[in-house]
């Protein structure tokens, strides 16, 4: 085989490769927040604790509502919220040094993860939603 050919067969080989690779887990980032910021109570399987934290596998809240999913790992929340059924009251608090981009990120595992298929949110639609929460002070 004329050697340019091969090279460029090769390299065309590893460029595909790497693609696949990449797209093996889009929510890298995602992945590596929830395990440092959320799973200690939302619990790696994301089945939450009993009554006192919600789950977000199988979250009609997770699914249904985007911004408030941005707001809340933002802003934290005092409200409360049912979710499969059950009626939850703690407090959670925010996390108001994420960025917008760790956010989506952080929405994005979440709606994917534990068997979730809830569907890709962009970037902008965060950023509207954060928009939309933002306290009036900052
Ligand atoms: C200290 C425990 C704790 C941590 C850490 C925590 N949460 Fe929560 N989370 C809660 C509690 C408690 C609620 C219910 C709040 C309420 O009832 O108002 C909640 C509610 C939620 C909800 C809405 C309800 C649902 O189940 O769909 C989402 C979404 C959520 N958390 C995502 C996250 C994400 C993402 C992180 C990490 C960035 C995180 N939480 C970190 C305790 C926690």
């Amino acid at each position: 085989m004329d050697s340019r050919i091969f090279k460029c067969a090769f390299f065309s080989a590893l460029l595909i490769l790497t693609a696949i690779s990449c797209q093996d887990n889009p929510f890298t980032q995602g992945e590596r927040l929830y395990d440092h910021l959320c799973a200690n109570c939302h619990m790696d399987t994301g089945e939450g604790l009993q009554n006192l934290i919600p789950p977000l596998a199988g979250s009609e809240f997770v699914r249904d509502n985007v911004s408030g999913a941005a707001c809340i790992i933002r802003y934290g929340t005092s409200d409360t919220i049912t979710v499969a059924g059950r009626v939850f009251q703690q407090p959670m608090a925010g996390n108001p040094d994420l960025t917008e981009f760790e956010i989506a990120n952080l929405v994005n595992y979440i709606r994917h993860a534990w068997g979730n298929e809830y569907g890709f949110v962009k970037l902008d639609e965060i950023k509207a939603g954060l928009e939309a929460c933002r306290p009036a002070s900052e």
